[in-house]
């Protein structure tokens, strides 16, 4: 498959009172045309920076990167801000994790789509620039649209601001969504249903998304691959069944124990312990403090390896090689 997205070796430092930070430590990973991929890890891994830093959002001045974003066969990261500015909302766009912060209240839901589809560039009449705020609304199931046009977003229910923001993200046919925890805030049913209207809004359109989540449970219906991400840096990526069949990273062992089951009365175990500070630069493995299959050569730098063409995980235990 043909890369749309890759990062390579990609860092990120920030500049904070108690010093630098060192919170992307050489983050790997690819998208392809179409594809969707999720990334999934603890809160704190550094998802949320991943994102903002391929959207370009990352705060310039107190911001040091190094490595690559190649997107459409652009490097991202030298890119002017003008130019960001036109691919944003266009060719990628974003959902974030809580719809109704993410809509403006002092606005009504018409005039905020309406930003929107003037960003697309094209100048479109009227009539043709309601019609396609209609279909956008119709297309995420939305049964009365004007009505949602006309409303303020705390009119809405969380799960129709959901609705809203997915159909603001795919209005302009983006090539690439990221979706950045979408609907945590909601409960799971509505979680669940914004879910299968990106998926099937997606495949209509021709989209790849980004999902980032700390729920692999969540991710397994959703994803064609997975990437799994601790302490600022990628330690297994595997397509979704790979992931949950064969899992060889204790720490994606341990997130998948932690998926609460269907039907089931105990308590996930979650993980625990908590990822290390991004002040200290560890020589070896960051997962070593809390890892049961921790071995002596775990304190030598940790890098990928592959274990077939769709998987690699970068861990030399025992448990990696079974
Ligand atoms: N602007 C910033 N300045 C300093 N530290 C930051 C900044 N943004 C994020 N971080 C830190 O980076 C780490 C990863 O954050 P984030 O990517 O938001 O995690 P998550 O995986 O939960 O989305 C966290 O320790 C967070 O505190
Ligand atoms: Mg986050």
């Amino acid at each position: 498959m043909s890369d749309l997205l890759r990062v390579s070796d990609f860092h990120v430092k920030f500049a904070t009172i108690d010093g630098p930070v060192h919170v992307l430590r050489g983050v790997d990973l690819a998208i392809g045309v179409q594809e969707r991929v999720a990334v999934v890890g603890e809160s704190g891994s550094g998802k949320s920076v991943t994102a903002r830093a391929i959207l370009g959002l990352l705060p310039a001045s107190k911001t040091q990167v190094s490595g690559s974003i190649i997107f459409q066969g652009a490097e991202l990261t030298r890119l002017s801000e003008r130019k960001y500015r036109a691919l944003r909302g266009r060719a990628i766009s974003m959902i974030f994790q809580d719809p109704t912060a993410a809509l403006s209240p002092v606005f009504p839901v018409r005039s905020q789509l309406r930003r929107i589809v003037a960003r697309d560039g094209g100048r479109l009449g009227e009539a043709a620039i309601e019609e396609k705020m209609r279909q956008a609304l119709v297309d995420v199931s939305i049964a009365d649209p004007e009505r949602v046009l006309d409303s303020y977003s705390f009119q809405l229910s969380g799960g129709l601001n959901q609705r809203v923001m997915i159909a603001a993200s795919l209005m302009n046919r983006p090539s690439l969504l990221i979706a950045d925890e979408p609907g945590t805030a909601l409960d799971a049913t509505v979680q669940e249903q914004s879910l299968r209207v990106m998926e099937r809004l997606s495949e209509a359109h021709g989209t790849a998304i980004l999902f980032i989540s700390h729920n692999l449970g969540v991710v397994r219906r959703f994803a064609h691959r997975v990437y799994v991400m601790y302490a600022g840096r990628i330690v297994e990526a595997a397509s979704t069944a790979e992931i949950f069949t064969n899992p060889r990273h204790p720490y994606t062992r341990l997130l998948l124990a932690s998926v609460p089951r269907l039907g089931s009365t105990d308590l996930p175990l979650g993980i625990e312990g908590s990822i290390p500070d991004y002040h200290e630069e560890p020589a070896g493995c960051p997962f070593i403090p809390r890892c049961p299959a921790a071995i002596a050569l775990c304190t030598a730098p940790v890098v990928m390896r592959s274990i077939s063409e769709s998987h690699s995980v970068a861990c030399v235990s025992e448990s990696a090689q079974e």
